[in-house]
């Protein structure tokens, strides 16, 4: 395969009642080797849950109705979503891993920072020394920009700062070498300064790893900070997608247009703050047209008739928008 990931079809479904509710429809995405990828939108697209179903992680009642994702793993291609429960935890951690908004969901309160770092690396190298697991641990605290590692080590976490924490969960996250990094909003709870600085030290440890990194965000200030290519979500669905020059230069969808008003600082210009006018409408309750149609100021009466077809309007540039094609979603 031509990626490090190849996702076909995704769809996910959640129970209400007795009832399926659909809360993906029908997602494809390629991660290249060695790409920094973002996924963007507001609250409720559907980033998360995207996310948690590549590592095999929704949790009940959600489920995966349709779809594959192939993945180029270090011994060859496998399909993540017909692994067994070993094979994928031999997956998690060693070759994909995750960080997500809130380091203290991820570190455990009664272990310190030592404990839990040596615990991620025993998992996969069982016969690694003690030596062995505190050098590398070390390495790592040192990668991510620790200032005191060793002290660090035999710390709890709550000794530690936010924006500490979030560097040992990338240190705990990146310690296997992971070829795919998922991160969810990975500073979204931190500061602007500890963000930029975060940020940064994703950039460089993408650019020292062959590791790929999957930015998920709401924040478009965040994506152009850190990805070569970035895809919006809104309402379980794909709407627009291109390289991060070409999505900022030559946006065409009008949502996109809209988490552009909302960023609120890009290259140091700040700017008002900006919200889309009404709410990303939740699975189920979603209208048979654009499902952007609602709070879109271009709205037309054939956005509400039919839904547009995800389709290419330049090359590597597709778009969902009656605005740009006319073709429908078959
Ligand atoms: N555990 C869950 N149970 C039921 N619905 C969920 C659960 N997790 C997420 N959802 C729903 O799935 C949709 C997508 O959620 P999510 O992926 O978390 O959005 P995002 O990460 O883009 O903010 C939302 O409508 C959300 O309410
Ligand atoms: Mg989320």
């Amino acid at each position: 395969m031509n990626n490090l990931l190849e996702i076909r079809n995704l769809r996910i479904t959640t129970l209400r009642g007795k009832s399926k509710v659909l809360l993906l429809d029908k997602v494809d995405l390629d991660i290249p080797h060695k790409c920094s990828f973002g996924i963007v939108g507001e609250s409720g697209c559907g980033k998360s849950i995207t996310a948690n179903a590549i590592m095999n992680m929704l949790p009940y009642p959600l489920s995966i109705s349709d779809g594959d994702i192939r993945y180029d793993s270090r011994n060859g291609e496998v399909e993540l979503l017909k692994l067994d429960k070993k094979a994928i935890r031999a997956i998690r951690g060693q070759e994909i891993s995750m960080i997500f908004q809130e380091p203290m969901t991820s570190l455990d309160p009664i272990f310190t920072v030592e404990m839990q770092m040596y615990e991620a690396l025993a998992f996969h190298h069982p016969a690694m020394t003690r030596q062995e697991m505190r050098d590398r641990a070390l390495e790592m605290l040192h990668r991510v920009n620790i200032p005191r590692p060793e002290q660090t080590l035999a710390s709890y976490p709550h000794q530690l700062s936010g924006g500490q924490l979030q560097r040992i969960m990338i240190a705990i996250a990146l310690i296997n070498d992971p070829r795919l990094l998922l991160a969810d909003e990975p500073t979204t709870a931190l500061d602007v300064t500890i963000q930029a600085q975060i940020l940064r030290l994703m950039n460089d440890l993408k650019e020292q790893n062959d590791t790929s990194i999957v930015m998920i965000t709401h924040d478009l200030g965040v994506i152009a900070e850190t990805c070569e290519e970035v895809a919006v979500f809104y309402a379980g669905q794909i709407v627009e997608q291109a390289n991060v020059m070409e999505l900022f230069h030559h946006t065409a969808h009008p949502y996109t247009l809209g988490l552009l008003q909302a960023v609120t600082s890009l290259g140091g210009e700040s700017r008002m703050l900006y919200t889309i006018p009404g709410i990303v409408p939740p699975g189920g309750q979603w209208s048979q047209g654009c499902r952007f149609a609602d709070r879109c100021a271009r709205c037309t009466e054939r956005c509400r008739e039919a839904m547009p077809a995800l389709t290419e309007i330049s090359p590597g540039h597709k778009c969902r928008c009656f605005l740009n094609s006319e073709e429908v979603e078959a």
